[in-house]
């Protein structure tokens, strides 16, 4: 059966992108067909400027909207980063074979190390090794397939570089696997600054459609929403960004085209007032599972305990045996 194995950062309340182009896949798709593997990549969410207390929170919540969003504990194994520690146990083998210019070459790193140095603070290491605790995730698992959004490819990418390396010099060892990206909204950009991803980190509050929000915040941000020069609806991503964004949301929340669906709007204004409502729909029944889930913690709380039991067991042999091909001595 296929393995497949994705994530999300807490860095943030998770957002219309984080939905549209990875989790609704998981559980509409991934986690029927294969044996799949979901994590809330706490860890991760240290390489920033962090607020302990926050990250905690946003963990929570992270999984919460995740059993929201529908996956099924029945059907997958959803759990906590921090909670294995085959994660980090195998990121500092892999470590040992990437190499720091291959780090410096990813973009996400290059874009956020700009930004803190903008603001005049430091860079973590962490941020820069990053995409080796991500490549670790993945690998742990013996992961065929990793379902995630466009910003995410060139990280699994070099994930897959760094399973080949590691079996070409020291054995086969790892699945080498590959990016899932959906069609449609695999990237979703900012209302507000459609040249930029919808991103749950960045501060521009009015551009970005939280899972959370209520009907009526998400009827404003889409009403509000930047549009191109020029009147007429067509679907062009280079030219009218703004356009092209509502359009793929639209698609991606009524399984249309971005295409077809230009052709039947006159006037920007009957485009975004659909848009909002197709928005508004979609998150309805993650917005009212959310609210059942926070009147029982406990509930939450056990499936991150079983999901964490049994990612350990499926992870250890495989970063066991890296040890071992690697050159380390098996505990005695
Ligand atoms: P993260 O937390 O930024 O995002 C989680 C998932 O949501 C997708 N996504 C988007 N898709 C479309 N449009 C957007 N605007 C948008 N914003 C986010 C992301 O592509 C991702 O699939 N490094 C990862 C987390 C991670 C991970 C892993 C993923 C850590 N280890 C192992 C897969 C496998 C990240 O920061 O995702």
């Amino acid at each position: 059966m296929t393995r497949v194995f994705s994530g999300i950062k807490p860095t943030g309340h998770l957002t219309l992108g984080n939905y549209l182009g990875a989790m609704r896949q998981w559980a509409a798709v991934d986690q029927h067909r294969s044996d799949a593997l979901f994590c809330v990549v706490d860890l991760h969410a240290l390489t920033v400027d962090h607020d302990p207390a926050r990250v905690r929170r946003l963990s929570r919540q992270a999984a919460t909207l995740l059993l929201a969003a529908g996956l099924d504990p029945e059907l997958c194994t959803l759990f906590v980063q921090s909670h294995v520690d085959e994660h980090a146990r195998l990121s500092y083998v892999l470590e040992c074979v990437a190499t720091d210019g291959e780090m410096r070459r990813m973009i996400q790193y290059r874009e956020k190390a700009a930004r803190e140095r903008e603001r005049g603070g430091s860079v973590r290491l962490s941020l820069l090794t990053y995409p080796v605790l991500m490549a670790a995730d993945i690998l742990a698992y013996g992961a065929d397939e990793v379902p995630v959004g466009d910003d995410q490819a060139q990280h699994v990418e070099l994930t897959r570089d760094l399973a080949l390396r590691f079996n070409q010099r020291y054995g086969g060892t790892f699945v080498v696997p590959r990016a899932t990206v959906p069609k449609v909204a695999a990237r979703v950009m900012n209302l507000q600054d459609p040249a930029s991803k919808m991103g749950k980190s960045d501060d521009s509050g009015p551009g970005i459609v939280y899972l959370l929000d209520e009907p009526e915040v998400v009827r404003k941000k889409v009403g509000r929403a930047v549009t191109d020069s020029g009147r007429d609806v067509v679907y062009d991503r280079a030219e009218r960004p703004g356009v092209a964004n509502l359009l793929e949301i639209l698609a991606a929340c009524t399984g249309g085209e971005p295409d077809a669906l230009a052709g039947a709007y006159a006037s920007y204004g009957q485009l975004k007032k659909d848009t909002a409502e197709a928005v508004v729909e979609v998150l309805r029944p993650v917005r009212a599972r959310h609210r059942e889930l926070c009147a029982d913690p406990g509930f939450v709380e056990r499936v991150l305990r079983a999901g964490a039991e049994k990612a350990r067991a499926m992870a250890r042999p495989t970063v066991d045996a890296a040890y071992r091909a690697i050159g380390l001595l098996p505990p005695v």
